[in-house]
């Protein structure tokens, strides 16, 4: 077992166990929007950050991540981390104001407006690919895919053609933490009258 401290409190960790398992293990909260137990994580939203202080020297590491290791100081709350998160959620709010659980988590630290371009006011994605790799990691389908590069991304079936690579499972829309997949599922099933006309029934 590994011996830490996660704000001032000991705890232990299994070797393998990130800080947000090792927090988790021990009933302590750190936001997350791009992990899911059930998938391999990925560090997109860093949202999940915590500190990692050793004398006067200190940084900022993604907890979903990092790995637990011996002696390690950890803070998740402290005014370093709380202001990272706010302007973190503040570039979400630009960049997917349509989200409501992602104007639910901004409220909770304060923020309630952004500084940055709104470019589509209905946007609910943040591009954390968690749906691309529940869709290949748990169904094991890989019918969903991120297309595109820079403001041109998205989420759709690979090459923007929905194919039958899609069961219709909904693990997709299950794992999104936004919303989101909801609304692009067809993208990647396809309409269901042209599913339906292409099988022939
Ligand atoms: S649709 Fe949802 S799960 Fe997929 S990338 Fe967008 S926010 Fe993430
Ligand atoms: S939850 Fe760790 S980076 Fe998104």
């Amino acid at each position: 077992m590994l011996n830490l401290t996660i704000d001032g409190k000991k705890v232990q960790a299994e070797a393998g166990w990130t800080l947000l398992d090792t927090a988790r293990q021990h009933h302590i909260e750190i936001p997350t929007l791009c992990y899911h137990e059930a998938v391999e994580p990925f560090g997109a939203c860093r949202l999940c950050v915590v500190e990692l202080r050793q004398g006067d020297n200190s940084r900022l590491v993604a907890s979903c991540v990092y790995p637990a290791e011996e002696g390690l100081e950890v803070h998740t709350m402290s005014e370093k981390v709380k202001n990272v998160r706010r302007w973190i959620l503040e570039m979400l709010l630009s960049e997917c104001p349509a989200s409501e659980a992602v104007r639910e988590m901004a409220a909770e630290y304060g923020v309630d407006s952004t500084r940055f371009e709104v470019r589509n006011p209905e946007e609910e994605c943040i591009l954390c690919g968690l749906c691309v790799r529940a869709c290949a990691q748990v169904v094991g389908a890989n019918a969903i895919s991120t297309v595109g590069r820079g403001a041109q991304k998205e989420i759709g079936s690979p090459y923007l053609i929905p194919g039958e690579a899609c069961v219709a499972c909904g693990t997709c829309v299950t794992v999104c933490p936004t919303g989101a997949m909801r609304a692009r599922f067809d993208r990647v099933r396809g309409v269901p009258e042209v599913v339906m006309a292409k099988a022939g029934k």
